[in-house]
Order: C-alpha cells, then structure tokens, then sequence
C-alpha cells in the first residue's frame, strides 16, 4: 500500500499530521511506501522557489515515522535533480523511490538515471501517457508488430529501461492484459520509441500541473 504526502505539507507538523491521519483514515499500523507527492505545493509548482526548506521538514517526518515502524519505506515524486540533492544533503534515511511521469515520448533518461545512481527505484507513472498513447498511430504499428495491445507495449517499454510502471485501470479484463507483458523489446525499437515525437496534449488532464509541462 503506497501513499502520498500531500504536496502543500511542508513543514515538520503538517507531514507529521499527514502521517499519521493517512494512518488513522486507512486504520492501518503501518504503511509499505509513503512519498511526498511534489517538491511544490501545485499552485506552486511551475514556479521557481524549490521549497528545500520544506521539504526537508517534510523529509524529516517521514524518516521518524520510517525509524518508528509506521512506513516501511519512505520516497519521492516529481523531484528533479535539485530537489533529490536537497534531501540527501540532509537525510540520515536515503530514498527509496522516486515516482515520476515517464511513457513512451516522454523518457527523463538523466533523471531515471540519477535517481538509481542515489539507489532509489524509479516508478513510472502515467506509463499509457494516461491513455494518450493509444491514440499515436506510430505506437499503435509497433503494437501491432509485437502482437500486443498498446498499453502492454507502454509497460514493457518502461521495465525495459529498469523502471516499475504504474499503470492505472479500472477494467479487470486490461488489468489481466497489462500484467500480461513476458516479451521483449528490440534495441532498434527502444530507439524508435525513446525518439518518438513527445506526447503534449494529455487530453482533459492537461490541467493538471504534472501533465502541463515542466517546472524549471
Ligand atoms: N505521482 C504523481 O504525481 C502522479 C500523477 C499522475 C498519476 N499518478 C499515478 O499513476 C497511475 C497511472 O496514472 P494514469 O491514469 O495517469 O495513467 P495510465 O495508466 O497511463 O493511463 C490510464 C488510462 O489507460 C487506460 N488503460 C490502461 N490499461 C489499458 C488496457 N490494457 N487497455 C485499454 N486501456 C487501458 C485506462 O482506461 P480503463 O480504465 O478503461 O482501462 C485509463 O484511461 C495512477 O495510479 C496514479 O496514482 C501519479
């Protein structure tokens, strides 16, 4: 069971209580992962302040709750190369993961790559771009040629590169399909699909901050 901190808790007593009412609403003991949601607050996070300061607070509650048994692991989502060298300048409990938006078109390679470089395990949301990626007639030939469905495709893409894809579904027959993902990907098709022209339009998402493109 993971959950997130929410990303407008950053001070110590706000991720504390965040902590411990997640607790108390699932009327659990401990949970497996908790990660906080984003280094910004979302009204927030397409500006420039990094809210270090916070977010270590933030990281603070979570590595006493960690020490404390409450979580069993404890990560990060939608952290940049800057925001995951804030916590580490300052943590005694390293993180574990770190959650972010990465599908076919859309792969942060430097990041995946620093994330592991500082042992965390990199979770790739949205790995069906939120459903965006059935619609691209490129994606959907090379579906075709390896005989799968396109999300099974955009999963296989991502544990290919060593990420664990969460991909979403509320249909039990795709559930069965998107576990369904014992092939592999050529080295020349990886290619073409790392280098696939970026998905930008995430439909009716595109108002959320994570789909309306990248803070810098
Ligand atoms: N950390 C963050 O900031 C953040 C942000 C966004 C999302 N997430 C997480 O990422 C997960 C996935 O997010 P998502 O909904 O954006 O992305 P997604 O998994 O890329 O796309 C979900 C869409 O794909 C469809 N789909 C999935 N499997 C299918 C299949 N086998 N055949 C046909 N259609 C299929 C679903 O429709 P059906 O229901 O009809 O199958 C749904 O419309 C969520 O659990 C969410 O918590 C995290």
């Amino acid at each position: 069971m993971t959950t997130k901190l929410a990303a407008e808790a950053k001070s110590y007593s706000e991720a504390v209580a965040a902590i411990d009412g997640s607790l108390q609403t699932m009327d659990l003991d401990y949970l497996d992962l908790m990660i906080i949601h984003s280094p910004r607050p979302w009204k927030a996070f397409h500006e420039s302040d990094p809210y270090f300061e916070g977010n270590s607070e933030a990281w603070r509650a979570l590595e006493e709750a960690y020490q404390a048994g409450k979580l069993r692991s404890i990560g990060l989502s939608n952290f940049e190369k800057a925001d995951i060298d804030n916590i580490l300048a300052s943590s005694s409990v390293k993180p574990m993961v770190n959650q972010i938006l990465a599908h076919i078109s859309n792969t942060p390679t430097e990041l995946i790559q620093y994330s592991e470089e500082k042992g965390m395990l990199v979770e790739a949301y949205s790995p069906v771009a939120h459903g965006e990626l059935m619609k691209n007639q490129d994606v959907i030939h090379l579906a075709e040629k390896y005989g799968v469905s396109v999300p099974q495709l955009g999963i296989r893409y991502c544990l290919e590169l060593g990420m664990l894809p969460l991909p979403k579904t509320a249909n039990p027959a795709h559930m069965k399909n998107n576990a369904d993902v014992d092939f592999s990907i050529s080295e020349e098709d990886m290619a073409i699909l790392k280098n696939m022209e970026q998905i930008q339009d995430y439909g009716e998402a595109s108002r959320f901050p994570v789909y309306s493109g990248k803070q810098k």
